[in-house]
């Protein structure tokens, strides 16, 4: 049995996503951050992905790439046992330094206007908060979140 263990270890899995982004240009620069970083599927909520060239990894052709129509029907729809994880700086929100992911996690990223809000943080099991008092990038904050947790789990991202 302990042969069986070790055999199946492992680091678990993470999405990533982004609710209604009103940018196609830094949802491509998530997906090339997240394919690099080791992100084994992707996703949109309520506006659909379009295609354009600052994700040169093409990254949806490599990991799939889903479409919610709601933050409700993502968290319906979550890979069994895994956490939806809030990226915003919120009231409450902890912070990244600290943070410890979940296996397996599941990564949601504000519109770049109007971030997520109660009404969608309350879907999620934890929100997590970068330092600052302004807002980042919406790619760059999430390319931060990955690159933690690549970091501090020792997931080795594609060679
Ligand atoms: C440009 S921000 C949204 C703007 C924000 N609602 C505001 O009023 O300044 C877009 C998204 O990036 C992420 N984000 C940016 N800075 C962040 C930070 N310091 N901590 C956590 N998430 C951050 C969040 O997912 C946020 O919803």
């Amino acid at each position: 049995m302990a042969r069986l263990k070790n055999k199946y270890a492992g680091n678990g899995f993470f999405g990533v996503g982004i609710l209604n982004n009103a940018n196609d240009f830094n949802v491509g620069t998530l997906w090339r951050s997240a394919y690099v970083l080791g992100a084994s599927f992707l996703f949109t909520v309520i506006r659909k992905y379009e295609p354009q060239g600052s994700d040169v990894t093409h990254a949806w052709t490599k990991v799939p790439l889903y479409h919610y129509g709601s933050v409700g029907d993502l968290k319906a729809h979550l890979p069994h046992s895994t956490q939806l994880i809030g990226v915003e700086m919120a009231a409450g929100a902890l912070p990244l330094a600290r943070f410890e992911h979940p296996l397996r996690a599941v990564y949601l990223l504000g519109n770049e206007k109007r971030g997520l809000d109660e009404h969608h943080l309350e879907h999620c099991a934890k929100v997590v908060q970068l330092p600052g008092t302004f807002s980042l990038n919406v790619a760059v904050a999430g390319s931060i979140v990955m690159y933690d947790r690549v970091s501090k789990m020792e997931t080795a991202p594609r060679s």
